[in-house]
């Protein structure tokens, strides 16, 4: 099967200090059918998540590990699709492939392209779930920190995508207490009731010390962090010896000031990491057998109405409406 038009929502102007829909703007193109050494892929799912708002701006942080988007071009980002027609070997009509082409309804891809990877139907319930960020959540968790039997951890940003995995993992490998930080009542009942999280609390809430301090009497063995700033600080604080800290991320977009004597006195282990968005085998295998066994849930937010939708949801992302990760259905 083939077609002719398709259509891609392209970054029209630089947000600046807010972003709001008319950034993008959606427009309708020719597609070829598929040429020697070409396939062509209808999307199927694409993922929505934080850092693309940086990758907006004309200079993003010049270490992030992504390129940053072009003006005039529908951005990158994570997606899932299945190929509709191919004159290339590496793939059949019919396979479902991941890649970094989101922003389009279809992409007409090479052969050579190393960016697109083919998907095995039979290791998770849908397609959708290949664009979870759990390889991020197991580096940072099971990698770096090590979590297990016995600690205590403390997810900052635990709705997040990357967070909301984080934390699951952290139980299903028998971490004593897991404790989440979130933006509202809402979401906290949802880690508490729905993720299996211990204790949760928002961190608007007054002081995160003091909240923290109720939830984690003995301290905090490991501390995955997405948000920095008075979240970090309060962790360090209460920190149990040998602790293990992941920094995975910075949502407060605030420094935190450091006390270092804990993590000098109690031999705290802290560790910067970036992951790329590429599946991870050993987490994939973990999270297809956590699924079937019932102790896992992939905490997702879709958002129904194709291209048109992804402005207003990017923006809904961004003001906190989201849990887990952010998926369009194309
Ligand atoms: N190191 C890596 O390799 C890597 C890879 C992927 C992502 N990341 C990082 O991981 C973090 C989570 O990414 P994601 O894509 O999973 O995020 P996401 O799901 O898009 O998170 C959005 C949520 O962040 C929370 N948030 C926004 N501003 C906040 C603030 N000032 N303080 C605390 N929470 C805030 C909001 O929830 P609330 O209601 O809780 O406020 C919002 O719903 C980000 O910092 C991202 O940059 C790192």
């Amino acid at each position: 099967m083939t077609i002719t038009h398709a259509t891609e929502l392209r970054l029209a102007a630089r947000p600046g200090a807010e972003l709001r829909k008319d950034h993008f703007e959606l427009v309708h193109t020719e597609i070829g059918p598929p040429g020697e050494g070409e396939f062509l892929v209808r999307n199927d799912w694409m993922l929505l998540s934080v850092v693309m708002r940086d990758l907006m701006e004309a200079e993003p942080h010049p270490e992030l590990p992504m390129s940053a988007y072009e003006l005039g071009r529908p951005p990158w980002a994570p997606a899932v699709g299945t190929v509709l027609a191919s004159r290339s070997a590496r793939f059949r009509a019919g396979d479902l492939v991941q890649h970094v082409y989101g922003f389009r309804d279809h992409v007409l891809a090479a052969e050579g392209d190393a960016s697109v990877t083919r998907l095995d139907p039979g290791l998770l319930p849908g397609p959708e779930y290949h664009l979870n960020q759990g390889a991020t959540a197991w580096r940072g968790m099971v990698t770096l920190a090590g979590a297990g039997p016995g600690d205590t951890v403390f997810v900052s940003g635990a709705t997040t995508g990357v967070g909301s995995v984080a934390g699951q993992i952290a139980r299903c490998r028998g971490a004593a207490r897991v404790i989440g930080s979130t933006g509202s009542k809402d979401k906290i009942d949802y880690l508490v009731g729905e993720l299996g999280f211990d204790a949760a609390f928002d961190y608007h809430d007054g002081p995160v010390a003091a909240r923290l301090a109720e939830l984690a009497p003995d301290g905090v063995d490991v501390f995955f962090d997405n948000v920095a700033g008075e979240q970090f600080e309060a962790a360090l604080a209460l920190a149990a010896p040998e602790a293990r800290f992941v920094l995975c991320g910075s949502l407060s977009g605030r420094n935190p000031v450091l006390d270092l004597e804990p993590a000098v006195l109690r031999d705290v282990t802290i560790r910067g990491f970036t992951t790329p968005y590429e599946n991870d085998p050993a987490w994939t295998e973990h999270f297809g057998r956590w699924l079937r066994e019932g102790r896992f849930v992939f905490p997702r937010t879709v958002v129904e109405g194709g291209l048109s939708a992804v402005p207003g949801a990017l923006v809904a992302q961004l003001n906190g409406r989201h849990r887990g990760t952010t998926l369009v259905r194309l």
